[in-house]
């Protein structure tokens, strides 16, 4: 009987290496081990052999049914690393970028226009002594509103169509004015800096709308600062911009956050329409003298300080400065369009 257990052992160390799915494993070892396998079969016989015998072969069958136990194991782990090495295998990617790649069609790729006026304003602003600042796209209730003289019932938080957590709390920020709270926090007048970045808005997107759009928030605080050092910034700026001068004008405007608030408009001609008809003010850059309550929110003594602020629409000054007709084209992702922009 001791021939037999362990010429069964022997035939199972060979069959099990040769298996190279996991059923067919634990097939073969139901084959020995389960209720009617062959190893059981032998230990059932056991009841007619003497004391003697039934201890030897107890022992070792103990012995073979854990270590083939081990072999089961080992093999299907084997397969397992076998099945994951094949699918690897299949799914290679090839990340390797060749020549004959590139002449195919792909091809460098440049920054957005978008990105591009970016930076060409922060480092106009920056050579005239500003500071460039981030804020985060989520935000709460007490910077987006509260802190900008928008309290909770307040209908000025119409004007703005937002995105609210579930939370109730936070929310995406729908303009960059946040900059402006968290700018004047450990900042002692006289400061200015500008604050670019996107800002969302639950908005029906046509020709001139988007939900997510982009923004460059500008302040300057000091003592005694007045609307033509406003008017002074912004016309620099355009000129900057544009290398040529425009002619501007301020309308009255509601913000909650400036008093005076206005819009300040430029006379630009519509692309690609008859000139007369279609010529006209745009309205571009919506600015004014922030409130008391805005810089008493930010720490700074208004009997002493004042200042101003504005928020200048990236995307629409884009579309002037290249005649874009729509503004959809921006996050369409159609190399057609993007690739008329390359700049590195
Ligand atoms: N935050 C305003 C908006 O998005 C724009 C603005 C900024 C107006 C600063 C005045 C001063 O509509």
């Amino acid at each position: 009987m001791l021939d037999k257990l362990e010429a069964l052992y022997k035939q199972f160390q060979e069959d099990v290496i040769k298996l190279h799915k996991v059923a067919d494993v634990l097939n073969l070892k139901a084959s020995l081990l389960g209720k009617k396998g062959a190893l059981s079969e032998i230990l059932k016989s056991l009841k007619d052999a003497t004391a003697e015998q039934r201890k030897t072969i107890g022992v070792k069958s103990n012995q073979y049914k854990k270590e083939i136990e081990d072999l089961v194991q080992n093999q299907i782990k084997k397969i397992e690393i076998e099945e994951i090495n094949s699918k690897l295998e299949k799914n290679k990617i090839d990340i390797s970028l060749t020549d004959s790649v590139l002449e195919k069609g792909l091809q460098a790729a440049g920054l957005h226009p978008v990105s591009t006026i970016q930076r060409e304003i922060e480092d106009i602003f920056l050579s005239m002594g500003f500071d460039v600042l981030d804020g985060p796209h989520i935000e709460d209730d007490y910077h987006n509103f509260e802190a900008l003289n928008i309290p909770s019932d307040h209908p000025a938080r119409d004007m703005q169509d937002t995105f609210w957590f579930k939370d109730k709390k936070h929310l995406l920020r729908t303009h960059t004015s946040t900059i402006q709270v968290r700018g004047m926090q450990g900042r002692k007048p006289p400061f200015q800096f500008v604050g670019p970045g996107k800002v969302f808005r639950n908005e029906r997107t046509d020709a001139t709308h988007e939900m997510c759009f982009h923004q460059l928030e500008g302040m300057m605080v000091g003592e005694n600062i007045t609307v033509s050092h406003l008017i002074y910034f912004m016309k620099t700026l355009l000129k900057e911009i544009f290398k040529k001068d425009f002619e501007i004008r301020l309308r009255p405007g509601f913000f909650p956050f400036v008093e005076p608030g206005f819009e300040l408009d430029i006379r630009w001609k519509k692309p690609g329409k008859g000139e007369s008809k279609h010529s006209g003010w745009l309205e571009l850059l919506p600015c004014g003298m922030v409130h008391p309550n805005v810089l008493k929110a930010g720490g700074v003594d208004t009997d002493k300080y004042n200042g101003f602020a504005f928020g200048l629409g990236l995307d629409r000054l884009v579309m002037v400065k290249y005649g874009i007709d729509d503004l959809r084209h921006f996050h369409s992702g159609d190399l057609r369009f993007i690739s008329q922009f390359k700049s590195y």
